[in-house]
């Protein structure tokens, strides 16, 4: 038998040490022949762009490169599968694709919206006895899917944005005249990455100052309230503000591209900017914003080695998952303990966690609505342990690019 995996969604540090997880566990197994990797998520197994991972990941040199590789070193997809009752065409071609590869097991790393691709293949699958497993393996910086103690590729963002964080409370710092700056913290529903802000305190910052998530309502007036009282206190204030908070569209739109993906969500990015413009306008003190956009996902020279190894761990799982004969389930990560950390992985069926988000928790944030507590802090923690042996290239990160694998190669049609 063959299997096929994929990647999908935003970039993180820790996805391809999932798919990693895959294709050495899979290799493991005499019965699994070939590992196929689908270029652009799904999108591959519609336009039957694979990829034999036997042929190009043939040593340790190899492995040791793709795990230090932020982002998806097959490309990635926001496409959503339309349902297969009112239109199976789409789905008749993908397995149409699997059979001509034997492929018996699919593998879909990616977050919210990918999950809701593993259950409609799974529905499609069992619905007219196809028998091929479709096997959900977790992933987002944003740590919002549900049941799962947290996402791989969350711990590594999250220490990405503490470190960053402190560098920002230094540089800004200096000037003894009064300032503000705001850091844009990813996270499209959720709180999670921007409360790893708060990581700081562990090693005795005081900064950031001030934390809003979205988890809780936002008003411009309570903000420029808590930035005045912060003033008074500390010269140099410090904020980290999710991107996902909600402000009047009318302060915002100037900032955002106003489009959204194929799944309806809106590309945010500006909360910051359009924060700055009012604190300029209302407090007309030195003031500025930053958006740690991108980075985030693939500061890989920063990434937390926990967060690597169990991500490449949760990718081996899947495989034995799909060989014991389970289809329509996505990992998860069930945290035992806490001191010493410890964790377990499961499965769950993935129709609990498609299309579905966890919220960072509400009694995790202050009273106030503008910091968050230390249990926040105590979750956190673990997940952001450990550093990996980065390789190194001319003084540079050394990544292992894919040319072959780049959008649109052997690409015969066009998926908008
Ligand atoms: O994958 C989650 C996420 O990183 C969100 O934090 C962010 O809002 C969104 O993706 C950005 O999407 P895109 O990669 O399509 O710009």
């Amino acid at each position: 038998m063959n299997i096929a995996v994929a990647q999908s969604g935003g970039p993180t540090c820790a996805i391809n040490a999932s798919l990693l997880g895959v294709f050495r566990h899979a290799t493991k197994y005499e019965e699994i022949e070939n590992v196929f990797g689908s270029v652009n998520g799904v999108e591959g197994l519609i336009l039957d762009n694979f990829i034999n991972l036997c042929d190009i990941i043939l040593d340790d040199d190899d492995v040791e490169l793709i795990r230090q590789t932020p982002s998806t070193v097959l490309g990635s997809c926001r496409y959503k599968l339309p349902n297969f009752k009112t239109d199976s065409s789409v789905y008749e071609t993908i397995v149409e694709n699997l059979k001509k590869h034997d492929i018996s097991a699919f593998f879909y790393i990616g977050g919210n919206d990918s999950m809701d691709t593993v259950m409609k293949l799974d529905d499609y699958f069992k619905a007219n006895n196809i028998d091929i497993k479709a096997i959900g393996i977790p992933k987002t910086i944003d740590n919002d899917l549900p049941i799962t103690d947290h996402t791989p590729g969350f711990g590594s963002a999250a220490k990405y944005v503490a470190t960053t964080m402190q560098e920002i409370i230094r540089d800004s710092s200096v000037y003894s005249s009064k300032s503000v700056t705001i850091v844009e913290i990813m996270g499209r529903d959720t709180g999670w990455l921007t409360a790893s802000a708060a990581l700081l305190r562990r090693n005795y910052e005081i900064a950031p100052h001030l934390i809003y998530l979205p988890e809780v309502p936002f008003s411009v007036e309570k903000f420029l309230k808590d930035v005045r009282e912060a003033q008074e206190k500390y010269y140099a204030v410090v904020i980290a503000v999710s991107e996902g908070i909600t402000l009047d569209p009318a302060e915002i739109n100037d900032f955002q591209s106003g489009k959204s993906d194929n799944f309806g969500h809106k590309y945010l990015a500006g909360v910051g900017k359009a924060l700055e413009k009012i604190v300029a306008r209302e407090l007309g003190c030195k003031v500025r914003s930053i958006e740690l956009n991108v980075m985030q996902r693939c500061s890989s020279h920063l990434s937390s080695k926990r967060d690597i190894t169990e991500a490449e761990r949760i990718g081996g799982a899947a495989v034995k998952t799909a060989l014991d004969g389970y289809s329509g389930r996505m990992m998860i990560y069930r945290r035992v303990s806490n001191h010493p950390y410890n964790m377990r992985i499961e499965h769950v069926d993935v129709r609990e966690v498609a299309n579905k988000v966890k919220y960072f928790p509400v009694e995790w944030i202050n009273k106030l609505h503008n910091n968050v507590t230390e249990a926040a802090i105590e979750y956190c923690m673990p997940l952001i342990q450990g550093e990996q042996n980065f390789r190194m290239k001319n003084g540079l990160p050394q990544h292992y690019v894919l040319r072959t694998a780049l959008p649109h190669h052997k690409r015969e049609g066009k998926i908008e």
